[in-house]
């Protein structure tokens, strides 16, 4: 995992592609390159964020409610939240979790070798048989819940977000900082209800056996204190639980996923409080 540091010459090399592939797709944030030696890689630079009256009313809202997981995450200084995914994926290498491998950054761009291809992808592949993915995705939600074990997380663990390729599974997009705003543990569980809307968001219509499978998989093996503070969570919200039965004909795909998440979340034992 570790990335030995380039020779000049290919760094002047990666700096000149880098150029022509930002001069290329000059609108995109995160893009494909091809690399001097055939490798695929990615390119992320930064894009322009400013905070809307969206955010403000979120920060606002978090304020009243007290409830800091309403706080926006949107990073203003672009820059910097590049920087700042280039070293959490260096602490995550170095603790032994699976992320791109850092092939050069600059002062605006961060260049990622190809680990995969988006689990939303892989798992929906009918060309592998079914218990092949079911295998795939028990392996993505017991490394989220090893995360959690360990007292890491991965900011918003997303099945996009997540790269699958024959060897291995590989997390990726590490660019919000949640820790700015909240404590691990609330990063933790953050984590947990991203990840399990995520799961109803992708199979719900095709196949919500998976997202049932997916988050079972990562419960049986998240620590009891996420399990417990997630539940707190879940349940400090069970007024809203029956929203989607009188507006779900009016609800999209993401805000459906929402309660069904939440519903399997409630449906879930805690652990035993120690
Ligand atoms: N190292 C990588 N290997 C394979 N695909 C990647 C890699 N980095 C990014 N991608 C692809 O690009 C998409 C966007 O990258 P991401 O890091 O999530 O940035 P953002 O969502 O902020 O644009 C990912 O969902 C994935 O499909
Ligand atoms: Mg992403």
């Amino acid at each position: 995992m570790k990335s030995r540091p380039l020779p000049a010459d290919d760094l002047i090399d990666l700096a000149v592609l880098v150029a022509e592939a930002r001069a290329e797709y000059p609108h995109l944030r995160t893009l494909p390159v091809q690399l001097p030696d055939g490798r695929r890689a990615w390119l992320k630079v930064p894009q322009p964020a400013s905070v809307n009256c969206w955010h403000w009313l979120q920060t606002w809202l978090a304020r009243l409610c007290d409830n800091p997981f309403l706080l926006p995450t949107v990073a203003v200084q672009a820059g910097e939240s590049l920087k700042g995914e280039a070293r959490r994926i260096r602490k995550l290498a170095k603790l032994g979790f699976p992320v791109p491998r850092i092939i050069a950054e600059g002062a605006d761009w961060l260049l990622l070798l190809d680990s995969g291809s988006p689990a939303t992808t892989v798992l929906r592949d009918q060309s592998h048989s079914r218990n092949h993915r079911v295998i795939q995705l028990q392996s993505i939600s017991t490394l989220l819940a090893k995360m959690h074990q360990c007292g890491c997380w991965h900011g918003r663990p997303a099945l996009k977000d997540v790269l699958c390729n024959e060897a291995e599974v590989t997390l990726c997009d590490f660019e919000e900082d949640v820790g700015a705003n909240l404590t691990p543990l609330q990063c933790q569980v953050r984590d947990a209800l991203i990840y399990g809307h995520s799961l109803f968001r992708v199979f719900h219509r095709t196949d919500p056996e998976m997202a049932l499978q997916g988050l079972n998989a990562y419960w049986q093996a998240a620590p009891p204190s996420v399990k417990n503070a997630t539940t707190d969570k879940v349940q400090s919200m069970d007024a809203l639980l029956s929203v989607d039965v009188f507006l779900g004909r009016y609800l999209g795909g993401d805000a459906l996923a929402i309660f069904s998440s939440m519903r399997h979340f409630y449906t879930l034992s805690p652990s035993v409080v120690v």
